[in-house]
């Protein structure tokens, strides 16, 4: 091969390769990284994102160079010349990329590994999915649940997840970790989060109408503010137990239901702010129980416990969750069935 040829090989393949890093490094392409597994996983982007690009720049020399080099002039109706290979060089595009994909799976695998491997004093909480929202529960508080995820920073994180109902995913895109949430299930991720802020999480699988809403919040704090909030459930959640069953009656604990529970994500109730519209409006359930000639608090329970026994017009089925007869304690469906028959009420003479 002459000297220029080489030249010109090496020149094209320094131009594209150029392109290709701008392209790769000068818009930010990521959200902020706020975990340490969202650092290895970064890293093992970046390694790939580079074979790529020294891959592209030869690709784009070879076919550039052929090209200008070896295309056929207007007047030329020659056959080409006969090729029988070369065995050098398929040696050499074998070895290549086996050698570069074998050096992925191994960084890879190690990353994967090292994200996994609990810190000491890992921190415990279960996540349950349902259509369409999430409830986070911490076994170091009594059991206290809420819809945001609050962690600590620089502890070892380890979330137990289940779902009520369909499959689900975990994502938060600053973790860069995404994990599946399948019934019958308990899955596992484990993240180790280093950056204070507040960060979305989503759910990464499609799972019905709500999908797009059911979405919340990490919030990452630091280890005293986590331990003084954690202190603070521990001891709602204790109070809560004890004084279950007398309860604050009457609307107030219903409207707690409510709000503990996805009802706002799909309903519109103006006693409750709520105005979700993938469901039907539930400062209608007078008219509507009439309609269902049926008497409003019972029309209320069974619409809860049994929903595809009666469905509105205009609304799909199969879409309400079926599992609030098991997940609702007895106490619970009562109070959020008088705050319902009330609310109802008031809106309907409203
Ligand atoms: Cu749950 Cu999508």
């Amino acid at each position: 091969m002459r000297r220029g040829s080489i030249a010109a090989l090496f020149g094209i393949a320094l131009v594209a390769g150029g392109v290709a890093t701008a392209v790769a490094l000068v818009p930010t392409w990521l959200p902020v990284d706020a975990s340490r597994e969202g650092g290895r996983i970064d890293f093992v982007f970046w390694f790939v994102i580079a074979i790529c690009i020294a891959l592209f720049s030869v690709v784009v020399a070879v076919i550039v160079y052929s090209v200008l080099r070896f295309r056929a002039r207007p007047d030329d109706l020659e056959d080409g010349p006969p090729i029988h290979g070369h065995t050098g060089l398929e040696i050499t595009w074998t070895a290549i990329p086996f050698v570069l994909v074998t050096a992925i799976a191994i960084v890879s695998a190690i990353v994967l590994s090292r994200n996994d491997a609990q810190g000491a004093d890992t921190l415990r909480i279960n996540v349950t999915a349902q259509q369409f929202t999430w409830t986070f529960s911490y076994p170091d508080a009594n059991n206290a649940t809420s819809p945001v995820l609050f962690l600590p920073e620089g502890r070892s994180v380890e979330l137990y997840m289940r779902s009520l109902d369909v499959i689900h995913a975990f994502f938060v895109p600053q973790f860069r970790l995404n994990e599946d949430i399948v019934p019958g299930l308990v899955t596992n991720l484990h993240v180790t989060p280093d950056r204070l802020g507040t960060y979305p999480l989503i759910c990464n699988e499609l799972c019905g109408l709500g999908h797009s809403l059911m979405r919340t919040e990490a919030v990452v704090m630091t280890p005293d503010a986590f331990a003084k909030w954690l202190a603070k459930q521990k001891q709602e959640a204790g109070a809560a137990s004890s004084s279950s069953g007398s309860g604050s009656s009457g609307t107030s604990a219903g409207l707690a239901v409510f709000k503990s529970q996805p009802c706002a994500t799909c309903h519109t109730l103006s006693a409750a702010n709520a105005t979700g519209t993938i469901g039907p409006d539930l400062d209608k359930l007078v008219a509507y129980a009439q309609q269902a000639h049926q008497p409003l608090a019972a029309f209320i329970r069974e619409s809860i416990v049994n929903p595809n026994a009666y469905i509105q017009p205009g609304f799909p089925k199969n879409t309400m969750p079926q599992t609030f007869a098991q997940t609702l304690s007895a106490a619970q469906l009562s109070a959020l069935v008088q705050f319902l028959v009330q609310s109802s009420q008031k809106a309907s003479k409203g």
